[in-house]
């Protein structure tokens, strides 16, 4: 069975996504981690993001690169945005995420195109949703756990920058697939949100 889960940044889409891997016995990858470590890549290079040469030479990130934490950073995740545009980027990374998911027994999968690029034959499509509001609460809320020093009015601005990028680039741009089942979390807790999922996962293959 192949889960596919896409939906903007902070919608909750990775936990959601780790718990269903982890209810249905599946493996799991988080496709925004490639484009973060291109993005990394690409600053390490001293390159420019929005150069589409100097992002598709990143995609020959070592593999020891997606366990740096530097990886889930705020900078990072607008760097990843920013090289996720190139269709030679995307094209890149194409196989990879492919290939994992059609791995023998199946796999859950999340990004932005997974329903409909990566996996659109996928047994289960799930767009997570939330408002820009709760969701930069909540990455808010992790950045104080964090003890890092940002107003929740700059997480907004950040949070709608990348949904702005994420939507209207002309290249598999972040949208519900055909059938995709929405779930809204923007009222959820952590649990309701996984719950809710796991229901909609039962009903669909059933
Ligand atoms: O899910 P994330 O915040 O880690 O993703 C970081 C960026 O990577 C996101 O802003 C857009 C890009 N991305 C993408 O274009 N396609 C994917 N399947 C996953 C991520």
């Amino acid at each position: 069975m192949i889960i596919a889960v896409d939906g903007p940044t902070a919608s909750g889409k990775g936990t959601i996504s780790k718990a269903l891997a982890a209810h249905f016995g599946l493996p799991h990858l988080d496709t925004g981690l490639l484009y973060r470590a291109v993005g990394r890549q690409v600053f390490l290079d001293g390159g420019d993001p929005d150069d589409a040469g100097d992002a598709l030479a990143a995609t020959g990130f070592p593999g020891s690169l997606l366990a740096d934490p530097h990886l889930r950073s705020e900078e990072t995740g607008g760097l990843a945005s920013r090289v996720s545009v190139h269709p030679s980027v995307r094209r890149a990374l194409f196989e990879r995420q492919r290939s994992f998911a059609e791995q023998r027994g199946g796999a859950v999968l999340d990004g932005r195109d997974i329903g409909t690029i990566i996996a659109p034959d996928a047994d289960v499509k799930l767009f997570i949703t939330a408002s820009v509001e709760a969701r930069a609460k909540r990455r808010w809320l992790e950045m104080q756990d964090r003890e890092l020093d940002i107003s929740l009015r700059e997480i907004e601005a950040d949070i709608a920058a990348r949904d702005d990028r994420d939507i209207n680039r002309a290249d598999a741009p972040l949208r519900a697939a055909p059938g995709a089942l929405v779930i809204d979390t923007s009222a959820l807790d952590r649990e309701a949100a996984i719950a809710a999922a796991i229901a909609a996962v039962e009903e669909a293959i059933h």
